[in-house]
């Protein structure tokens, strides 16, 4: 009859994944967009647009696999006691990384399929990705680019703030909730402080 109050083996391992690429997407993208523009940078920068398009089209993937495993898996209920306005501040924000989590790598996989450069997408030179039938369209490629730059930098924001929230839950509110996002947690959440 013990029912757990972690997150399923699967939805653990999707988070800590997704977080770790999230992450190097943000450090990579902020600095080939800059390094690009060094001539001395340049080969490297070019070298790290393919290694970020590749890490972005497998967030693309994970993130479809984890709203379908979130959606057939219900995450385990909040504390009894959480406030309407934690729950729906909650909601909003984990809904919001979904759209990050997919909009994103859409716009980006948008932008260089219409690019006028038309640089061929691998994944990481294992295999081809073909691009979608958009190109060349220059106007198209802006209008991603500038999508997937909102996205990029809402993200970063989302991403501070949900950090900031688990924190907050953990240590100000003791309320041992990242112990059902962790492998080794204790089942059932709070135990004896
Ligand atoms: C969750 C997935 C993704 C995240 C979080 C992300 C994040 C970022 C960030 C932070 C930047 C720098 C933005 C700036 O300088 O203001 C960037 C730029 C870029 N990303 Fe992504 N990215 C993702 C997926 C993708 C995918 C799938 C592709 C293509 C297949 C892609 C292609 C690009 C390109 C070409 C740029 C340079 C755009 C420019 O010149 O301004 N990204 N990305």
């Amino acid at each position: 009859m013990a029912r757990t109050a972690r997150y399923t083996a699967v939805a653990i391992l999707l988070h800590w994944l997704i977080a770790a690429l999230i992450l190097a997407l943000f450090v990579s993208g902020l600095w080939m967009t800059r390094a690009i523009e060094d001539p001395a940078q340049r080969l490297a920068a070019f070298q790290t647009y393919q290694t970020h398009k590749a890490i972005g089209l497998s967030v693309l993937a994970l993130s479809l696999l984890r709203l379908a495993w979130r959606l057939l898996h219900p995450p385990p209920p909040l504390p009894e006691g959480t406030s309407a306005f934690t729950r729906i501040a909650a909601a909003t924000v984990h809904w919001a990384l979904y759209g990050v989590m997919i909009g994103a790598p859409v716009a980006g996989f948008v932008m260089v399929s219409a690019s006028p450069l038309g640089i061929p997408t691998t994944w990481f030179d294992l295999f081809a990705v073909p691009h979608l039938p958009l190109g060349p369209d220059a106007a198209l490629e802006a209008q991603a680019k500038a999508v997937h730059r909102a996205l990029a930098w809402g993200g970063i924001a989302l991403v501070a703030l949900h950090v900031l929230a688990a924190l907050k839950h953990e240590f100000l509110d003791d309320q041992r909730l990242l112990l059902r996002m962790l492998p080794a947690g204790r089942e059932g959440g709070a135990g004896p402080a």
